[in-house]
């Protein structure tokens, strides 16, 4: 009955907008045709390539993004629960012969298992609630051919619009049932489920990544519109099957919870320990104005271990790509971000570095310096090497790393293996330890430094 009542909510919530089948409803932004068309750039050109397959696009409203599918795929579904919408769908769409309509609530859709290569929604899992959010995701395992891919893209945390109410199209009258969530649940989400088929054959998503929308960064200064691309494959030997029960306590509380944890940890950060660290290295001089910077902070030994993106783009005009591994401390850096609002600083979750290579390999990157934090400690020597891939020619790689032992061996020996060379070694362990004191005394946290040994290096290519 509970469940009946939120569809009822959602259903009414999208009523309102039944008379206005247009671009302001779809984007609820009463300024969408500034963002539209950008806006359907960047979700597009984040998708796989589509000849030849099958698509189905769920919340689909008016089709704003069915037409661009249709021209490439062989056959979209297009389904909505709001009936003008698909007649609007419908008409503008007249032309394309390969579009099947549906209205009908998302929750209850009924398509064959393995009969679809992508699943495409783009503002829908905020319209369910949480329970319906992992049956979803249930049913795009069930739906997809092996290594077809699902693309979700939600509002995270606050709406498209912002905390302000420029723009928005959410009435002040009436309570908006939507779920911002955190992203770091969605990419829980995503990666926990492993689902079992007819066959008995367990499967899990492979999800390559977690970005913010390009364009409501640029127009709205908001980093937290994110888009995920996952993809269908088997799951690794030893994976057990995950209830949907266990998932949803998942999703609702224990993530939820942890989450909020780390907030409370990390986003008042004002400094990172390290600033002080790479500031010994990092001089105007050699940075050069609107380099771009690539930079890797895994966080393994602690949370606190990681880059100041922020003073990078500000201390040299760059232009910062962040990695970021762990979903819940994703998550604070785009909180941080919506707080600085500095363009220049964009984040990306990836599950490791090589994830992230093949982002970036896929998009021609050439970045002019690496900046990371363990990087030595999490990759291989190949991974390495690949890393140069996405450098300019002549660009260095710094990185900050602890060590247990103080034994330089084994790091000198993988930077060797990759074929690179060491242009500084520095030991900063007394420097290192004086920066995590003050850094703790500072925030006020119950930290305090560790008994690591650190080095900082410069690797040229
Ligand atoms: C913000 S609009 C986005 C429309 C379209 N995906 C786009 O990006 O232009 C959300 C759409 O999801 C639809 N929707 C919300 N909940 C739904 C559900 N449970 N089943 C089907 N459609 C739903 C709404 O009617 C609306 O058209």
């Amino acid at each position: 009955m509970a469940a009946e009542v939120r569809r009822d909510n959602f259903k009414s919530f999208w009523d309102k907008y039944a008379g206005q089948p247009n671009t302001n409803s779809m984007m609820l932004n009463n300024n969408a045709d500034e963002l539209e068309e950008l806006d359907r750039a960047d979700i597009l050109a984040s998708l796989p390539i589509l000849t030849n397959k099958e698509v189905v696009d769920i919340g689909a409203g008016i089709g704003r993004f069915t037409t661009v599918l249709a021209e490439t795929a062989k056959w979209v579904m297009s389904t909505d629960f709001i009936e003008s919408f698909v007649s609007r769908n419908r008409e503008r769409n007249a032309h394309l012969g390969n579009i099947n309509y549906q209205v009908g609530d998302a929750v209850n859709l009924k398509m064959n298992d393995t009969s679809v290569d992508l699943v495409f929604t783009n503002w829908l899992m905020m319209y369910l609630s949480d329970s319906e959010t992992v049956e979803f995701i249930h049913n795009c395992m069930r739906w997809l051919r092996p290594y077809g891919y699902v693309h979700l893209r939600e509002s995270c945390s606050e709406p498209s619009t912002g905390r302000t109410k420029k723009n928005t199209m959410h009435d002040d009258g009436s309570t908006n049932p939507t779920h911002y969530r955190f992203s770091s649940l969605y990419i829980n989400l995503l990666r926990s489920i492993r689902y079992r088929d007819e066959d008995g054959k367990l499967w899990r998503f492979d999800l390559h990544w977690s970005c913010s929308v390009p364009t409501y960064i640029k127009r709205q200064n908001n980093w937290r519109q994110v888009h995920w691309l996952s993809q269908k494959v088997p799951a690794d030997l030893g994976d057990k099957e995950t209830s949907f029960n266990e998932l949803l306590d998942l999703f609702s509380n224990v993530w939820k919870k942890y989450q909020l944890d780390w907030d409370a940890k990390l986003d008042n950060e004002e400094s990172v320990w390290t600033d002080k660290i790479f500031s010994t290295i990092l001089s105007p001089e050699s940075v050069l104005k609107n380099s771009t910077v690539f930079v890797y902070t895994p966080r393994l030994v602690s949370p606190f271990v990681h880059v100041n993106s922020f003073l990078l783009a500000d201390q040299f005009q760059a232009n910062v790509w962040n990695v970021e591994t762990v979903p819940e401390y994703y998550r604070t850096s785009l909180t941080k971000a919506n707080t600085r609002k500095d363009q220049r600083v964009r984040f990306g979750w990836n599950e490791n570095l090589q994830s992230s290579l093949n982002y970036w390999k896929q998009r021609d990157a050439s970045f002019d310096l690496v900046v990371a934090t363990e990087l030595l400690r999490s990759t291989t020597s190949e991974e390495l090497k690949e890393l140069t891939t996405i450098m300019t020619p002549g660009s260095r790689i710094l990185t900050l790393e602890p060590n247990e032992t103080g034994d330089e061996s084994q790091l000198r020996q993988l930077i060797s293996d990759a074929e690179l060379k060491i242009t500084k070694w520095k030991d900063v362990t007394a420097d290192a330890h004086e920066a995590q004191k003050v850094y703790f005394e500072h925030h006020k946290k119950d930290g305090k430094s560790d008994n690591l040994h650190w080095f900082l290096i410069e690797i040229r290519l």
